[in-house]
């Protein structure tokens, strides 16, 4: 029997998530957008598809829904369902992808929200990659820049969903994506590795987030901040073993996973994993 809540009462509770994810179906190495693509070293397609099944079925486990979206010929690195788009509250803004390489992905994803009945959606008019630079906490948005995601999406962001927008600068192209440095844990806990910001976004971390968990440089190398919380269990990489160590001291319960094939993409769990969040339940007065 999985736990959903820390057993010392600590307050951290698991709450089932409407997750989209993509098969690797088609996944391989075949260009280089970030530091870690190497299409030259050799990638194994059956071991992806293994892990990432894994990945799916520890989900499902932990009492979450999994729905998928069929993976396209030609686009390997669709598997990275956290790009595809950003939903909260039952609104989808559409990805915009920085590279070529990527940039038919956007259209599939936000198709196939759609057809799922999703029916406020914004194509946007800034380049933007979906939850690999929009994390949600609580009720305000952290937007990473710097590398993929227009700085002038962010106004773009807090416009249509109508939630404070907070700008952060990635600096470290080995973290790319906010989502490879900075992971939100609950509804106002985060970690962050301090030295993939700017100056300045660091300090505005520190600020808005005094108690967050601080990643070590070989945590952050392992892909330890590209991790799934939802509240209280937290799917990351295994070898992020001293994250592991510090998110079990705060009452969460870390589980590690094997992505190794992935990560030759730069990628991980959360980036395999893309929330669809409906509306808040409305209040009904009697
Ligand atoms: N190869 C992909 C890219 O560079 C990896 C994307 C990883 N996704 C993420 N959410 N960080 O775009």
């Amino acid at each position: 029997m999985i736990p959903s809540a820390d057993p010392y009462g600590r307050g951290r509770v698991a709450t089932p998530r409407r997750l989209l994810m993509c098969r690797p179906s088609h996944f391989d190495v075949i260009y280089s957008i970030n530091p870690w693509m190497h299409p030259e070293k050799p990638c194994d397609g059956g071991l992806a598809l293994a892990q990432w099944e894994k990945l799916c079925e520890l989900y499902t486990s932990l009492g979450h829904t999994v729905d998928v979206i069929d993976p396209i010929p030609g686009l390997p690195d669709m598997v990275f369902a956290a790009n595809g788009a950003t939903v909260v509250d039952g609104k989808v803004l559409g990805a915009r992808f920085r590279h070529l390489e990527r940039t038919a992905e956007g259209p599939a994803y936000l198709s196939w929200l759609q057809e799922q009945g999703f029916e406020d959606v914004l194509w946007p008019e800034f380049i933007n990659e979906g939850e690999g630079d929009y994390l949600l906490v609580g009720r305000r948005l952290l937007a990473g820049t710097g590398f993929r995601t227009d700085p002038r999406s962010h106004a773009e962001a807090q416009e249509f969903f109508g939630l404070p927008v907070t700008g952060l600068t990635l600096v470290n192209p080995r973290h790319y994506h906010l989502d490879t440095a900075l992971a939100v844990l609950s509804a106002d806990d985060i970690m962050y590795y301090p030295d993939a910001f700017s100056p300045g976004s660091r300090a505005v971390l520190a600020e808005m987030f005094p108690d967050a968990i601080l990643a070590s440089p070989a945590d952050a190398a392992a892909f330890g901040l590209n991790a799934f919380s939802d509240g209280f269990n937290v799917v990351l990489p295994e070898a992020a073993t001293g994250l592991a160590a510090q998110l079990a001291k705060r009452g969460f319960n870390p589980i590690g996973v094997d992505l190794s094939e992935l990560l030759k993409a730069g990628g991980s769990a959360k980036c395999c994993t893309l929330e669809l969040r409906t509306a808040p339940a409305r209040r009904t007065s009697v």
